[in-house]
């Protein structure tokens, strides 16, 4: 046991923390409780230096002395050794966390949003001072994802990683699919229940997913990739009948951030990243993740599939995953070291969405008359998009049309559907989404 007093006594690891609020107080209440177990498993006690909040008037449960306003004074402190970030945000958080880093103080950071755009200069500072920069929190909240990906797997060949990474908008999914409601009023129900933000665009158009689709992405193909290479479509467009369709095809509705690695028939490799909701089918792993937990599916080359599964938000959920960065970065700092540096050597370019390959599902109103299902099989083949398999129900003077495709590049899907529905045999293009999770 490290010893506490005297002469020899075991330098403590003093943390700055930035922000108080849900995560923040979990932080605290863990630091203080486990106090001991920590210290044991560290090799040296950690301490709060001080404690950064807009408000110090609002935080009446952690202790007033640690209490600051001044954050830029906390973060360079002489007296500070790690930075526990969970304000979020790009501004004022960027140039606290970079003047840390500058200063050699290591950073725990929940912050995606900020990874996600700014993560290279970051990554720079951390190198030019030899400071840690870890994150685990900032992607499916207390999953242990990023650590297996940036160390567990880092002598496999990631070639896919596609997951459920908003809980938000699977809670919202999952409540369409169990009731057949409509979005609008999903959502109304998501917020009503504390599921949903009173402004949740950074959810439901996608801007969270695609932050941790950028970061998923630099981890497991050691290429740096930032939210604007991500390709995004949120869950606003998804109606009944797109549930319903998918229902009807033994399949259910996901909003996915997938991250693939593709190859080129030159050999080329380059990496297609994407946000957008997809119709899977029931058996899939991923199907089965309901409400508001997060799951990311893995494939390596030698490893196969693997599936992490867990609670992607929440204060005390967000706290474990900054905890065991803390003591990771606690043990390096006990140890003389540091932990895994960003990998971005293999650069690959990232892939447009149109030059991805991608499957859709159709679901059209036509006439019911001779000659139809003909006209829309040869917009198909005029655009080179091979039809995997067609059902057709006639009504009495209509039909309803469900067409699934083989792969093709997105961008000759998307002139299919247009085309199509200009036809004026076709009455409604009454569903379209991509399929994914199979073939
Ligand atoms: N708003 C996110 C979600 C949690 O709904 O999953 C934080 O990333």
């Amino acid at each position: 046991m490290p010893g506490k007093e005297g002469p020899n006594a075991v330098k403590p690891i003093r943390v700055a923390l930035l922000g108080c609020g849900t995560v923040g107080t979990e932080v605290v209440r863990l630091l203080t409780d486990q106090a001991d177990d920590l210290t044991q498993r560290i090799g040296a006690p950690v301490e709060l230096a001080g404690i950064a909040v807009r408000r110090p008037n609002k935080h009446r449960e952690v202790p007033e002395h640690l209490l600051t306003t001044d954050a830029a004074a906390l973060v360079t402190s002489a007296d500070v050794d790690v930075v526990v970030e969970v304000i979020g945000g790009i501004d004022p958080t960027r140039g606290l966390l970079l003047d840390a880093l500058r200063a050699g103080k290591s950073v725990v950071t929940a912050n995606k949003a900020l990874l996600a755009e700014h993560g290279p200069d970051l990554f720079e500072a951390a190198d030019a001072s030899g400071a840690d920069l870890y994150f685990e929190a900032a992607v499916a909240g207390a999953i242990p994802l990023l650590r297996p990906l940036r160390e567990s797997l880092a002598g496999d060949r990631i070639t896919r990683v596609m997951g459920i990474v908003n809980g938000t908008t699977n809670f919202i999914l999952s409540a369409m699919d169990a009731t057949g409601a409509g979005y609008a009023e999903t959502l109304e129900e998501a917020s009503r229940l504390g599921y949903a933000e009173a402004d949740p665009t950074a959810d439901v158009d996608g801007f969270d997913a695609a932050s941790k689709a950028a970061i998923l992405a630099s981890l497991a193909f050691h290429t740096r990739v930032t939210a604007a290479d991500v390709y995004r479509e949120g869950i606003r467009a998804v109606s009944a009948a797109d549930i319903a369709a998918a229902r009807g095809l033994g399949r259910t509705v996901k909003l996915l951030a997938i991250c693939e690695r593709v190859t080129a028939p030159s050999g080329q490799e380059s990496v297609a990243v994407r946000v957008h909701p997809a119709m899977i089918p029931r058996t899939h792993p991923l199907a089965s993740v309901n409400g508001a937990f997060n799951a990311v599916f893995v494939e390596a080359d030698a490893a196969g599939e693997m599936m992490f599964y867990g609670q992607g938000a929440g204060g005390a959920p967000t706290a474990s995953a900054v905890l065991g960065d803390l003591v990771a970065v606690a043990r390096n700092q006990v140890a003389g070291g540091r932990g895994p540096r960003e990998s971005a050597y293999a650069a690959l370019p990232a892939q447009p969405m149109g030059h991805t390959p991608t499957r859709y599902h159709i679901s059209l109103d036509v006439a019911d008359k001779a000659g139809v299902l003909s006209q829309v099989a040869a917009v198909f083949a005029e655009h080179d998009v091979s039809i995997a398999a067609v059902r057709q129900e006639g009504r009495v003077e209509d039909a309803s049309l469900v067409i699934v495709t083989h792969a093709a590049t997105d961008a000759a899907l998307r002139s299919t559907v247009d085309k199509i529905g200009g036809l004026p045999v076709v009455r409604d293009v009454v569903s379209v989404m991509r399929v994914e999770g199979e073939e």
